[in-house]
């Protein structure tokens, strides 16, 4: 079969970024880097990106969940249920979530054993919007979405937020879009005012939004169109 045919079969890779992969050289088949897209890979060929074994044989599975409050984003905790629990699938082990959530917050959570397909999700450097749904305790101020779009200073790690999107819906609901997934990052961006978030749903990441057909703690596989789509 030919590379490019090979690639585009993997449900992560679509026949646009096949050809870019092979033109930047980040394709190698049996140790050798190649960039012609007819190119034979035979039955046992070793086929790489960027260093990556790819497996035909192990099918990339990807999955949508609705997180319900009360569950914990790891694949095992001693005390609480986990997301992977909600999951009714063979070899849970092999998964992992594309960008955690806290223990009550609520929404949008991929799970795929895919590490290239979860990176492009959640890499700062892709700049996928990641949109939330917050409920504050105290009124949320004109003043914050000027603060949120120059960036919030994290002292813990010196560093200061990328630009993010905030509307106001509410005296004390609005939609947050932020690029990055920094340790409780809404609710420290909001801590900066002293307003504490009360509630918090993740309605959408990159081009992926929550089915509003699964209610909380369930889950469905995605499409092939929607894995193209990251
Ligand atoms: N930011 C938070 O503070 N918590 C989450 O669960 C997600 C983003």
């Amino acid at each position: 079969m030919r590379v490019d045919r090979f690639l585009s079969n993997l449900p992560r890779f679509n026949r646009q970024q096949v050809r870019l992969l092979l033109a930047e050289r980040r394709v190698s088949v049996d140790g050798v880097a190649v960039s012609d897209p007819h190119h034979e890979v035979r039955e046992f060929s070793r086929v790489c990106v960027d260093g990556e074994v790819l497996q035909p044989g192990k099918p990339a599975r990807y999955f949508m969940l609705h997180k319900p409050q009360g569950c914990v984003s790891a694949t095992s905790d001693p005390q609480h249920p986990t997301v992977l629990d909600l999951l009714d699938e063979p070899d849970k082990a092999e998964l992992h979530i594309a960008g955690r959530l806290d223990f009550n917050t609520t929404g949008l959570m991929l799970i795929t054993n895919d590490g290239q397909w979860s990176r492009r999700l959640t890499q700062p450097e892709t700049k996928l919007p990641k949109v939330y749904l917050v409920e504050t305790e105290q009124r949320i101020g004109p003043e914050y979405a000027a603060t949120f779009a120059t960036g919030v200073y994290f002292a813990f790690e010196d560093l200061t937020t990328q630009p993010a999107q905030l509307e106001l819906l509410g005296p004390t609901r609005a939609r947050l879009s932020i690029v990055e997934g920094r340790y409780h990052q809404v609710k420290r961006m909001f801590g900066h005012f002293n307003n504490k978030v009360v509630c918090l749903h993740r309605e959408r990441m990159g081009p992926l939004a929550l089915d509003r057909a699964l209610a909380p703690g369930e889950y469905r596989a995605l499409s092939e169109n929607e894995i193209r789509q990251v």
